[in-house]
């Protein structure tokens, strides 16, 4: 291959760059709107540079005539995340779809690397037009937390820096900080389940609240003025003494007062 064959060889991969990105970052913006939630953080892509995968093709012993079946991530798109957990929910989005199909998954999230490397990677192969027709190029999407890639991107720039071979003192911190890469999206997680138990105790305590106070604005209808009072001021207690527990009990009072106050209107307009 000479120079001008190149770039035409690229081509098609710049094209299903351009594309994923676009179609991970609108998949972004739908689930936020969706869900109020995506687990995307933010996508890149890249294609390999040519020096790059004449390199790679040396290493693997893969021919020039063989490179598009021989080096998977020519186009590369690399997927953020901000919890551990956004990762599988992702990985299984992107099986879903129709648009692209898995060749294969490799899982260095549970199994990580002896680097102490942590991220998902799918091998997926994608349909592209062209002017000639029809392409499928292999893609490698990797899938990673913030940390994840925080520990990665610096990993590989010391990597690149002492060409492969890292002072021994610098390999040792190295794991040290992927270790603590990895304790930082455990505690992440952990308090991400407390924000959402949270939340959805904080939706559970307003609904009582309205529901209890909707209630008594009903018995006053029923000219039950004597009996709201008395649960108006049995709720401000409880309300101020922040009694969750109690003020269920009271909401079950409530219902029984106004079901006996309501049969009694009833049978006074027969
Ligand atoms: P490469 O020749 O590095 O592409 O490895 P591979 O073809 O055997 O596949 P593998 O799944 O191991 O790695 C694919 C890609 O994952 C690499 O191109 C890197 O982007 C990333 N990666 C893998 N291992 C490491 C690592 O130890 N450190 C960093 N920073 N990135 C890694
Ligand atoms: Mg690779």
């Amino acid at each position: 291959m000479d120079g001008r064959d190149w770039n035409k060889f690229l081509f098609p991969y710049e094209q299903a760059v351009e594309e994923l990105k676009v179609k991970f970052k609108t998949l972004r913006s739908e689930l936020k709107s969706r869900e109020e939630y995506s687990p995307i953080e933010f996508v890149t892509g890249r294609v390999k540079r040519i020096s790059s995968i004449l390199e790679k093709a040396k290493k693997l012993n893969v021919p020039l005539d063989e490179i598009e079946s021989g080096i998977e991530d020519i186009a590369g798109i690399r997927i953020m995340c901000q919890f551990v957990e956004d990762i599988q929910r992702l990985a299984e989005l992107i099986k879903q779809r129709e648009d692209m199909t898995i060749v294969y998954c490799k899982d260095y999230v549970t199994n990580k690397k002896e680097s102490g490397y942590r991220s998902y990677h799918i091998i997926i192969k994608y349909p592209v037009q062209t002017a000639l027709g029809m392409k499928n190029v292999l893609a490698e999407i990797q899938i990673r937390t913030l940390a994840m890639n925080f520990w990665a991107t610096i990993e590989h720039s010391l990597n690149y820096k002492y060409k492969d071979s890292l002072p021994e003192d610098v390999t040792r911190r190295l794991s040290k900080a992927a270790e603590a890469a990895y304790v930082l999206d455990q505690e992440m997680s952990s308090i991400r389940d407390e924000i959402m138990e949270s939340q959805r105790a904080f939706e559970d305590n307003s609904n009582l609240v309205s529901k209890l106070l909707n209630d008594i604005q009903q018995l006053y209808f029923y000219h039950r003025v004597r009996e709201a009072v008395y649960f108006q001021l049995k709720f401000n207690e409880l309300w101020e003494a922040e009694d969750i527990w109690s003020l269920k009990q009271l909401a079950h009072s409530l219902d029984e007062a106004i079901l006996k106050a309501k049969r009694m209107s009833d049978r006074r307009r027969k």
